[in-house]
């Protein structure tokens, strides 16, 4: 893939930094990252803030009508843009969302993998992501030759793959999955098959478990979940016995607790439960970006983050600084090489089929 035009994410086999997996099939580059320029102006009185805020508003509206644009928001940013997106969302919302549009400018504040996703599904439209840092760690866990090496041990299986993978590593593969849909894509493949599944061994465990297929899995995951220990869960739990208990597939703690959650789910999917369930208090075990959406969407109730430290330093590049500047400079373009996009794009479609 290609961000504004500067990088090549598959042959240049640079370190991106991240997370010490570089393996120059990056969802993001840390090398083009901006610093000053679409930071947080540091500490203003109460009525310069509201007034900068309000003023950063409404540049961005102006920019958004003038250059035909949306904006699509991840769950796990910062508040300030959840409160401005067109749409909040998950994964798949946001994919749903990205092919769906008619916008001619998609500005996606989230990372570099849903970005490509957004981009190879409207190929017609400008796709900008507002820090080229935003990354993702898991994503970067596996790459394509990889996968060849793992489809050669099992030449019969059919490889899955997360949504959080580069769109090199999905050319590469049969399906694609995310948090709300896999249990629904894997058991649409015939159940002789053995699945190879990458890169979360965390998600994979949950899919193993719940469709009793024979599912290999790949040894990735995601630090900030893994940041979310048993031993948080277990004493929030004790301090709030009536809280019900989301966990995020991605957890770390996942094999351990899941027989001990209420529900496991994915962002979109907590949001959706809550809205449904009759309890007051929740645990949320997941990245904490979430805890915006959910308290602004329900106050009357209460959340308790199981980790203060299960945030994401991927989805944290973007600001809403940075927002207005991708808007005003149209950087920075997300573009996946025609080649690999025809080919990255079906397991993405197959995918769209069935949910
Ligand atoms: P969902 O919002 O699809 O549950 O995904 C979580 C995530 O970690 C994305 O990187
Ligand atoms: Fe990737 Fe984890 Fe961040 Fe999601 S929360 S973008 S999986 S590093």
């Amino acid at each position: 893939m290609t961000t504004n035009g500067h990088m090549n994410g598959h042959s240049n086999g640079h370190s991106n930094g991240h997370n010490g997996h570089g393996n120059g099939y990056t969802s993001g580059d840390v090398s083009l990252r901006e610093t000053s320029p679409g930071s947080s102006p540091g500490p203003l009185s109460p009525a310069h803030r509201a007034a900068y805020e309000a003023d950063l508003r409404r540049q961005i509206e102006a920019l958004k009508a003038q250059r035909h644009a949306i904006i699509l928001a991840h769950n796990y940013q910062e508040g300030r843009i959840q409160d401005i997106a067109d749409f909040v969302g998950d994964s798949l919302g946001l994919a749903q969302k990205a092919k769906a549009t008619d916008a001619e400018v998609i500005v996606f504040a989230g990372v570099h993998f849903m970005a490509e996703t957004a981009a190879m599904l409207c190929p017609d439209k400008t796709v900008l992501i507002p820090d080229t840092g935003a990354g993702c760690a898991l994503a970067d866990m596996v790459i394509p030759p990889q996968i060849r090496a793992w489809r050669k041990e099992h030449p019969n299986g059919v490889v899955v793959c997360y949504v959080n993978t580069a769109a090199a590593v999905k050319a590469e593969c049969d399906y694609c999955v995310t948090s709300t849909n896999g249990i629904k894509v894997i058991e649409h493949i015939p159940a002789d098959k053995e699945i190879l599944f990458v890169p979360d061994y965390y998600l994979g465990s949950y899919l193993k478990a719940k469709t009793k297929r024979n599912i290999h899995l790949w040894k990735g995951y995601c630090p900030a979940h893994a940041a979310i220990l048993p031993e948080q869960v277990d004493v929030l739990r004790e301090r709030h016995p009536d809280a019900e208990f989301l966990m995020h597939p991605e957890c770390g703690c996942t094999t351990k607790q899941m027989h001990l959650a209420d529900a496991v789910l994915s962002t979109e999917g907590m949001v959706r439960h809550v809205e449904r369930s009759p309890a007051r208090e929740f645990i949320i075990a997941t990245e904490t970006g979430l805890m915006h959406r959910l308290q602004q969407t329900h106050p009357e109730k209460t959340f308790y983050a199981a980790s203060e430290h299960a945030g994401c330093q991927y989805m944290q590049r973007n600001t809403l600084e940075k927002v207005l500047l991708s808007l005003s400079r149209m950087q920075h373009r997300v573009t996946v090489p025609p080649k690999i996009a025809a080919r990255a794009v079906v397991p993405i479609e197959r995918m769209l089929a069935i949910v």
